[in-house]
């Protein structure tokens, strides 16, 4: 099979009868991710111009395209990037894709800090959250750390293509005394791994074989040890009056709520997002 011309219209048949084996909805979400990421192209583009000519190198990017779809390849990494509370990021294997629920909780953070003057994000991977805050909030001082160089050199580029200030830095917080702090953040967020490793039997093959284990998964036997690290972190380094913003397994909201009860002053709101599952929560650091 070849593509015969090179119209949009031919490629477009060709893509589908390439993927049949995958459901048609599916394909048809796909080709036009990567009309959009690689030819620029809207929906209304796709349809209203079926003639457009597509070039040699660019029929050749859709080829490599099937044969990784065809292996299970996640779209956002085969397209090399995604969009994310409308900025455009790269992605590469080497960071989580930017999943919807993460959009609310930038959301929550865009509308409740206004006001806020330095924020941390814990875990930054591409840089969604930072980047995505910063956007909205160009006065804040913005922080992203995270212990993988692949995550921080991806959210560099990010950075950079997309003209924004973050300093990315390496950080571990699960050994985060031997780090010094910068002073005064009164907004830490995270979206830490919390996956426990017994989920990893009901979850799609195209996250496990793709998206990188360290942003992911946490042992069964410890599944908050990032969230206890996190409330650590944050009552030393975190100003009062101070914001938390947590993104969570919907299974351990209450037991993420309880690692504040020997907080001092402190109030906590859990939130459920749009699948109304309990999905973020934010701590409000008393004076
Ligand atoms: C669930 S991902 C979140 C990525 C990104 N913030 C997002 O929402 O798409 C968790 C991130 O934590 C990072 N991470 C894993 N272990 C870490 C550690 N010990 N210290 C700091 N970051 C870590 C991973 O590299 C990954 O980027």
């Amino acid at each position: 099979m070849k593509v015969p011309n090179n119209k949009l219209s031919s490629l477009k048949s060709y893509f589908f009868e390439s993927l049949e084996s995958i459901n048609r909805e599916e394909v048809k979400r796909y080709f036009s991710f990567l009309c959009n990421a690689w030819l620029g192209l809207s929906k209304t583009d796709l349809i209203i111009n079926p003639d457009r000519e597509i070039s040699e190198s660019e029929i050749l990017k859709f080829l490599y395209g099937i044969k990784d779809l065809k292996k299970n390849r996640p779209i956002q990494y085969v397209a090399g990037k995604t969009w994310f509370y409308g900025l455009e990021l790269k992605v590469d294997e080497g960071v989580l894709i930017p999943r919807p629920e993460t959009e609310e909780l930038v959301d929550w953070i865009v509308r409740d800090c206004r006001e806020s003057k330095k924020l941390l994000d814990i875990g930054t991977g591409s840089g969604c959250i930072p980047l995505s805050v910063k956007s909205k909030l160009e006065n804040l001082e913005v922080f992203g750390y995270d212990f993988s160089k692949q995550a921080l050199e991806t959210a560099e580029a990010n950075a950079n293509s997309l003209g924004l200030v973050v300093n990315f830095e390496e950080f571990d917080i699960l050994n985060w005394k031997s780090y010094v702090s910068p002073d005064g953040f009164d907004v830490i967020v995270s979206n830490p791994p919390y996956i426990p490793e017994s989920d990893k039997a009901l979850m799609h093959e195209n996250v496990l074989e793709y998206e990188p284990e360290m942003a992911l998964f946490v042992p069964n036997e410890n599944p908050l040890v990032f969230y206890k690290s996190i409330v650590d972190y944050a009552v030393f380094n975190l100003a009062r009056p101070g914001k938390l913003f947590l993104e969570i397994h919907e299974s351990f909201g209450g037991e993420v709520i309880q690692l504040f009860n020997d907080v001092k002053n402190c109030s906590v709101e859990l939130r459920k997002d749009l699948q109304g599952k309990d999905r973020m929560i934010k701590v409000l650091f008393h004076r």
